[in-house]
């Protein structure tokens, strides 16, 4: 499920990501925010598709500094990291990493985009650390809560995925399993409710399903000017597709209970219903399987959601300020 961008066959094919510098000196000019991007399971920061998109997010608004997340600084690293490790360790690499560059520490704020897993991970970085801290927190296709099925290899000679379903079978609430194999981390079945939270090492964490809340999380969360969760229509590989929207669904009868309609939205254990409330809590649809995203929907978005703000001096050098609104 490597990530393609689709008709984007007329842009240029090499793209110098780091080129354009923050302005973070000029008084109150509307300037794009730096762009992180979280890619999905068996991606890496440096294929094609990504730099595709990184150049429309430039051409869209230009001046916009993206910055795309890797665990590793080679490809085959940084792809092996979307199957194994520890969501933990992971997450905490991931907040040294965008806090310790130059361009997105020092900037007003930064907007963030993820890619499928990436959504729901980049949703951890702003509960746990948001610094940066992100303004707008677009997710495609994520599953926030959860999935209650693996994927199925796609070829026999994928021996990172070959190896994830191999350690699936020391069982997937194992801590074995936990702290090695990424997706078992976000899996989540109502019917293993118990097993669930009390052996998920990230989502039943960072959903504050927990009995002890962390009120970091929430006050993390509500900080964000706006958060777009998009599904895909025809989705078929993240199942249930509605976890995109916080839905949870019981794989045996096939019920759908909206986020709206659960207790993590009616005690607000995440904040989402005062962003909700506040009409920031953008629940999106995108005709077509998982990830199949056009250039066309990829302009809608940046331009919704990545478009130039007013960031003046003072704003730039306090990470905690709210930065302005452009339009
Ligand atoms: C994952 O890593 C964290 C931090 O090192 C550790 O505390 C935790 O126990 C690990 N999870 C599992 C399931 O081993
Ligand atoms: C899921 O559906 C099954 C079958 O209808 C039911 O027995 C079970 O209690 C449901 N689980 C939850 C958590 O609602």
């Amino acid at each position: 499920m490597m990530f393609k961008l689709q008709k984007l066959t007329t842009l240029l094919a090499a793209l110098p990501l780091l080129t354009t510098a923050f302005p973070a000196t000029q008084a109150t000019e509307k300037t794009p925010l730096p762009l992180i991007i979280w890619h999905g399971l068996g991606d890496s920061y440096r294929a094609d598709g990504l730099k595709e998109v990184a150049q429309l997010a430039e051409e869209i608004n230009p001046g916009t500094y993206v910055h795309i997340i890797h665990l590793d600084e080679s490809d085959n690293g940084d792809r092996e990291a979307t199957f194994i490790g520890n969501l933990t360790e992971q997450i905490a690499q991931v907040c040294e990493q965008l806090a310790s560059e130059p361009i997105l520490s020092t900037a007003p704020a930064v907007n963030a985009l993820g890619f499928s897993q990436g959504g729901q991970f980049l949703r951890a970085f702003v509960q746990r650390c948001n610094f940066p801290k992100v303004r707008n927190l677009v997710t495609l296709g994520s599953q926030h809560n959860g999935i209650y099925k693996f994927q199925s290899c796609q070829s026999s000679g994928d021996w990172v995925c070959r190896s994830a379903e191999a350690l699936l079978r020391f069982g997937r609430w194992s801590d074995f399993v936990q702290s090695r194999l990424v997706p078992a981390q976000y899996f989540r079945d109502v019917n293993e409710y118990d097993s669930y939270l009390e052996h998920s090492n990230f989502l039943a964490d960072i959903n504050n399903e927990r009995e002890l809340k962390k009120t970091l999380y929430k006050s993390n969360l509500m900080s964000l000017n706006r958060f777009g969760m998009f599904m895909f229509s025809d989705d078929t590989t993240a199942i249930p597709k509605e976890s995109a929207w916080f839905a949870e669904v019981n794989q045996t009868n096939g019920e759908i209970t909206t986020l709206r309609e659960r207790p993590i939205y009616k005690e607000d254990w995440l904040g989402l219903r005062s962003l909700d409330e506040q009409g920031k809590l953008d629940f999106e649809i995108i005709p077509g399987p998982h990830m199949a995203l056009s250039e066309k929907v990829l302009t809608e978005i940046f331009t919704e959601y990545f478009g130039p703000v007013e960031v003046s001096d003072e704003t730039s050098t306090l990470p905690q300020l709210m930065v302005a609104q452009g339009t």
